[in-house]
């Protein structure tokens, strides 16, 4: 069905969800991603610290036995991520100058990673989470990025100061990716509570004609990842109809979207909480295929006994038995 999906769009749509190879339950993992999910990403094996443990020295073992998991299901595979201030190595933070992690440092795990991995790969998260909380509209996309609090965690030199004084890092990332990724992967900055008209949202549109700007990567062949981590009773969710404004002013300048990290969190004592995040879930799935430019839909973790936000956020669409629960079905309507 998802080929026929495909063929409406003109362009292969990839609909998977995580996977790592200690995770629990690996025949479920094979049956689910054979009938269900049809496309995968590593939860934690891509990561800096899995990757670079010792610099220099590229260790892609676990991402590329998630690769293998997807390919030898048929699965299609996506990389995440390149460049990232949470779960790096412990020979990182606050130990280098910004210009020998600007000149050196980035570009030589970017380009370990990616050619490493080969030319396979639908996209890769070349930046994730780089745009601060607390932004406001109007402001430029630096001041979107100096505005990431944990940023120093990375960037520091030893004195705790942000070191970012120019986005020549993210340039870094961007122009070594676009050097050793396939030649149809798609290069992305990835970024949670976005999606609508708001200024994080405006950070990233900003951020990513930046990056096209000062690269000269083809804007077909950037992406913006919207992570969409929600919780039901607290909103923060956008509406298709936002999303979809989004995803067309993206589509206006060439450059793809995809939804990249979907959970829902919910209180599941009640059906009623399990309709509505079935409800959102479908707004969210809708708006990416009704978009010309969206063809990646990922589901962070795929049961709730897996999932990074507690098993009693009951986020996914899978519950811990591995039943498919009302957004499931809402889902696999669509597909
Ligand atoms: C999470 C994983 O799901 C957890 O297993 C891990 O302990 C922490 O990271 N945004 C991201 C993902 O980009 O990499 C995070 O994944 C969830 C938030």
């Amino acid at each position: 069905i998802l080929a026929q999906v495909s063929a409406k769009k003109g362009q292969t749509f990839h609909f998977g969800s995580t996977y790592d190879t200690y995770d629990a339950d690996q025949s479920w993992f094979t049956s689910i991603f054979t009938t269900f999910y049809r496309h995968v990403v590593s939860e934690n094996g891509c990561k800096w610290d899995a990757t670079e443990p010792t610099q220099g020295a590229s260790d892609l073992t676990e991402c590329l036995a998630t690769h293998t998991f997807a390919t030898s299901n048929g699965n299609t595979f996506r990389g995440h991520n390149t460049f990232w201030h949470s779960q790096t190595p412990s020979w990182l933070p606050g130990s280098f100058s910004a210009s020998e992690v600007t000149g050196t440092i980035i570009p030589q795990h970017v380009q370990q990673e990616i050619e490493g991995m080969g030319p396979s790969v639908t996209s890769w998260d070349v930046v994730n989470e780089v745009v601060g909380d607390g932004v406001s509209s109007g402001m430029t996309a630096l001041q979107c990025v100096q505005n990431k609090g944990d940023w120093p965690t990375v960037t520091a030199d030893g004195s705790g100061k942000p070191l970012v004084t120019d986005l020549s890092f993210i340039y870094a990332a961007f122009n070594t990716a676009y050097t050793y990724a396939g030649n149809t992967t798609r290069l992305a900055v990835n970024e949670y509570n976005t999606g609508g008209q708001d200024a994080k949202t405006a950070c990233i549109l900003s951020l990513i004609q930046n990056i096209q700007q000062n690269t000269n990567i083809p804007y077909n062949r950037l992406a913006v990842g919207f992570q969409s981590h929600l919780t039901a009773s607290t909103g923060g969710f956008y509406t298709k109809q936002a999303l979809a404004t989004t995803f067309s002013t993206l589509a206006a300048l060439g450059v793809n979207s995809m939804i990249t990290e979907m959970d829902i969190a919910v209180n599941a004592d009640n059906t009623a909480n399990l309709r509505y995040q079935a409800a959102i879930w479908g707004d969210y799935l809708d708006a990416c295929l009704y978009a010309s430019n969206c063809n990646e839909f990922i589901n962070w973790d795929p049961r709730d006994d897996l999932s990074w936000r507690g098993t009693s956020a009951a986020a996914t669409l899978f519950d811990s038995s591995g039943n498919p629960k009302p957004a499931a079905y809402e889902v696999a309507a669509r597909l």
